[in-house]
């Protein structure tokens, strides 16, 4: 087997294929990141109220999430504390309380155990309550309404692990009203390795004029110039890489002729046209030019979107060789209903699970991870160099920034802090500027 140090190597370019296949592996990512790292898991608007919950993933650990009576929100581990079985079973919903429907130990909003069946007359009074109610997750926090957990209480503050994230995703967090998801999320089951659809978004530019020559073709939108790889003028976009591994490519939509054409994505231009001057006010000149862009971008390790095509995921990993996405549609809460029904449909057309470029993506995610069912093949490397040394900071936006779009910089971002974080490095080892060559990194 790989040495622990040799599975990521040169900055980030080259990834062992066991990494994508093995086990033994798989089983320290859910340790060393899942257990670790930020996760997203809800956003604030699809639990407004108190009792709203909804149940989700981190790694392989089911969560339920709710809204308190205080209006903050927790989240617990969603299986009883006498024998294991699921507390709730359903997706999501309104609760005073989640009742087993094994033995019927009922747990209360704060996941407190209150009430269970036989208590006196076969416990004989002596079951400790309190100290059985629902695992808490250590820590759950809301970004502008987007709401992450970790099971790490050491982990440092969710303001801090999104780092210089946060400068660019406020250009469209902090639109007047905010934003929302419209929900509930559609699921579906993909045969690849978690790590691939996620430093795909993130990072991966470059397959978007191949994959989906055709699809963007008919779908038409703010990327249809990219079809076929056209080559592109430096100044259409770039890629950014941040610390702990987020990263995102950015296309600027007045650039190269991507405007957006099609008579449906008219509504949506009239919009950001009215909302533009607002949000200069806001967030300044250049964030508005983000503001009007498109991104493809990931938080790591696992939750990716689309700003400006309106689609946001978490790949929730089942075993090295399996994920499940979910998939919500993007927008802004002050858009009219008709502009959101637009985008919400557009989105099910793309990145829906039978959407369009979805299926493009599909079929060779699986195929990455697939064909390293071949022993021999998987003793190899995959290899993302695509821009090494045309990439640096930049005095004017934070992060790693590269010189073109068609780079592999987020992708190389992305493996190094996986691998900084699969070494068991401290929190304030994984925190260093994200251009540190590995190298540099302890290994422990
Ligand atoms: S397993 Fe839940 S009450 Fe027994
Ligand atoms: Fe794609």
């Amino acid at each position: 087997m790989q040495k622990p140090d040799e599975l990521i190597l040169e900055d980030g370019a080259l990834q062992h294929r066991s990494i994508f296949w093995d086990e033994a592996i798989y089983e320290q990512e859910l340790k060393h990141i899942f257990a670790r790292a930020w996760l997203f898991l809800t956003h604030e608007s699809l639990i407004p109220n108190p009792g709203d919950y909804n149940t989700t993933r981190m790694g392989e650990d089911n969560v339920i999430v709710i809204r308190q009576d205080d209006g903050s929100i927790r989240a617990f581990i969603n299986s009883c504390r006498h024998r294991g079985n699921t507390v709730c079973h359903a997706d999501a919903g309104n609760t005073q309380r989640f009742t087993c429907t094994y033995h019927g130990w009922a747990y209360d909003r704060t996941g407190a155990l209150v009430g269970v069946p036989l208590e006196k007359e076969s416990w004989f009074g002596t079951l400790d309550k309190a100290r059985w109610g629902l695992r808490p997750v250590a820590q759950v926090a809301s970004y502008k309404g987007l709401v992450f957990g970790t099971f790490d209480a050491g982990a440092p503050p969710l303001e801090d692990y999104l780092g210089d994230m946060r400068w660019y995703v406020d250009s469209f967090l902090d639109v007047p009203g905010g934003i929302e998801l419209i929900g509930p999320p559609m699921k579906s089951i993909l045969n690849c390795n978690w790590k691939t659809p996620t430093e795909n978004f993130g990072g991966d530019d470059y397959h978007f004029g191949w994959t989906h020559a055709a699809g963007v073709a008919v779908i038409g939108g703010p990327l249809q110039g990219l079809s076929g790889n056209v080559p592109l003028p430096p100044e259409v976009g770039f890629q950014v890489g941040s610390k702990y591994g987020h990263c995102f490519g950015f296309i600027e939509q007045a650039a190269a002729g991507l405007q957006m054409l099609d008579e449906w994505r008219a509504e949506y231009a009239k919009w950001l046209a009215e909302r533009t001057p607002i949000m200069e006010q806001r967030v300044g000149a250049l964030r508005t030019r983000l503001y009007n862009g498109h991104w493809n971008a990931s938080f790591f390790p696992n939750c990716s979107f689309l700003y400006g095509t309106s689609t946001f995921k978490v790949w929730q990993p089942r075993g090295p060789r399996q994920l499940e996405v979910y998939t919500w549609t993007l927008v802004e809460k002050e858009m009219p209903q008709a502009l959101k029904d637009i985008l919400h449909r557009s989105n099910i057309a793309a990145f829906g699970t039978a959407g369009m470029l979805e299926s493009d993506d599909g079929e060779n995610f699986e195929e990455c991870t697939q064909t390293n069912r071949g022993y021999m093949t998987r003793q190899d490397y995959y290899y993302t160099g695509m821009g090494v040394g045309h990439e640096g900071p930049r005095a004017d936006m934070p992060g790693v920034v590269s010189e073109v779009l068609m780079a592999e910089t987020g992708i190389r971002n992305f493996y190094r802090s996986w691998a900084r974080m699969m070494r068991g490095t401290p929190w304030q080892d994984v925190d260093v500027a994200a251009t540190a060559p590995l190298a540099r990194l302890r290994s422990v």
